[in-house]
């Protein structure tokens, strides 16, 4: 019987739900009857529970890479697959832990208050006053999303990034060019992109850091810590330019489909907006699932798995399942790689959607022409 499921939803699967325009019935039914299944068509273990996801994320044995594929092998060999070897999301172990243990606390020790008028003043730099006296259009609308919160994001770690709007929009683009790089969907262009990008940024970076004006940033300290604690300069540089590649596809989501929410519920315009992108962050989240693999034969949440199986992590059903305690806002994660930018990122993207409202953005109308982007784990809207 549970093997028809995945078949008898109108041809919804795991994968396909994360641009599918209502997932979360097939979402909630999962979680409720099959918490951690095997799908045969996909070739992946599905963990959708609340308590298998979380312990997923827990156990030892569950690793964020493939034993044998540190780097994708479209990626290997490039600038853009060492900055994506380098980086603490795709590590465990030596490789993660000391340089997460100082990401975490200067990421939180961002005032999101202070993070929101870096966005205005980001905003008010990059916008070249097209839509004065019109709604902004919807190319607009896309443009902001993927460029603001990395902008944002410069800008609060002390890059050089708000003197110019030249400066600030090849930033973006460079850093949204890596990031899609990153996608198994990508095509060869876009992975030629990528390197060239990561390769960009790579030289962008250095020249950044050996300027002055980056010390009125928490970089500097960074730096120091990382430099005490045996850690790479490489590594160091890699993970800056990864903060950067974090805030862009996914804070894009959460931003977009805050926008998606408020042009449904016209009412919903009078809640605070930073209380709306956390419901939203919750019930229509834009990181829908993460990936686990296994480098040895283990037992996971009762089940026999095996050394080169991969675990879907249905990070969006276990929170839309209704049968969390706790209220946890999945999307960032959970455990020894959750994600250190989740205050960060929620500011962002309420500061996102008010300058874009502010520049004359119609959410109603928004809502009313929009597609998924292609992603098998973001969702991510695209307006038309
Ligand atoms: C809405 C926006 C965001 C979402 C939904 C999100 C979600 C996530 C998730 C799910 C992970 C863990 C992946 C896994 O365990 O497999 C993660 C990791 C990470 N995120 Fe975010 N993120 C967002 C924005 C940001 C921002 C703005 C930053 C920093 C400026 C950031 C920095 C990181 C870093 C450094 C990691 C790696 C942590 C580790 O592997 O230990 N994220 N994020």
């Amino acid at each position: 019987m549970p093997e028809t499921i995945t078949a008898t939803v109108t041809g919804i699967d795991p994968l396909s739900a994360v641009m599918h325009p209502d997932p979360y019935p097939y979402y909630r039914e999962l979680a409720a009857t099959r918490p951690f299944f095997r799908e045969q068509r996909l070739g992946l273990w599905i963990a959708a529970g609340p308590s298998e996801v979380a312990a997923v994320l827990a156990h030892p044995d569950c690793r964020v890479r493939p034993a044998t594929q540190p780097v994708p092998p479209v990626l290997a060999g490039t600038a853009a697959g060492d900055l994506f070897g380098r980086l603490v999301r795709m590590n465990d172990g030596a490789a993660h832990a000391p340089l997460k243990a100082l990401l975490m606390p200067m990421l939180a020790a961002v005032d999101p208050g202070v993070a929101a008028q870096h966005a205005a003043a980001m905003a008010q730099m990059m916008d070249p006053g097209e839509h004065a006296h019109a709604a902004m259009t919807a190319a607009s609308v896309n443009r902001w999303l993927f460029a603001l919160p990395v902008v944002t994001v410069a800008a609060v770690l002390g890059l050089p990034v708000t003197r110019d709007r030249g400066t600030a929009v090849e930033v973006a683009q460079q850093v949204a060019a890596f990031a899609a790089a990153q996608s198994p969907l990508a095509d060869a262009d876009t992975v030629r992109g990528g390197a060239e990008a990561a390769r960009w940024l790579g030289t962008w970076l250095d020249s950044s850091l050996a300027s002055s004006v980056v010390a009125d940033g928490p970089l500097p300290a960074l730096q120091r810590a990382a430099l005490a604690a045996g850690i790479e300069a490489q590594a160091v540089a890699a993970n800056i330019i990864g903060l950067l590649v974090q805030a862009c596809e996914a804070t894009a989501g959460l931003a977009g489909n805050t926008l998606l929410r408020l042009g449904r519920n016209p009412s919903a315009g009078g809640m605070p907006l930073l209380g709306m992108v956390a419901r939203v962050a919750q019930d229509d989240p834009p990181v829908q699932n993460t990936r686990r693999f296994l480098p040895a034969d283990t037992e996971l949440c009762g089940h026999a798995v095996k050394a080169g199986d991969t675990v879907l992590v249905l990070l969006a059903a276990a929170s839309t399942s209704g049968l969390a305690d706790d209220a946890r806002a999945w999307t960032f994660g959970h455990g020894r790689h959750a994600c250190p930018g989740d205050r960060l990122a929620q500011a962002l993207a309420a500061a996102t959607v008010s300058a874009l409202c502010a520049r004359g953005a119609e959410p109603a109308a928004l809502a009313r022409a929009f597609r998924y982007r292609p992603s098998l784990n973001a969702r991510i809207p695209h307006f038309l």
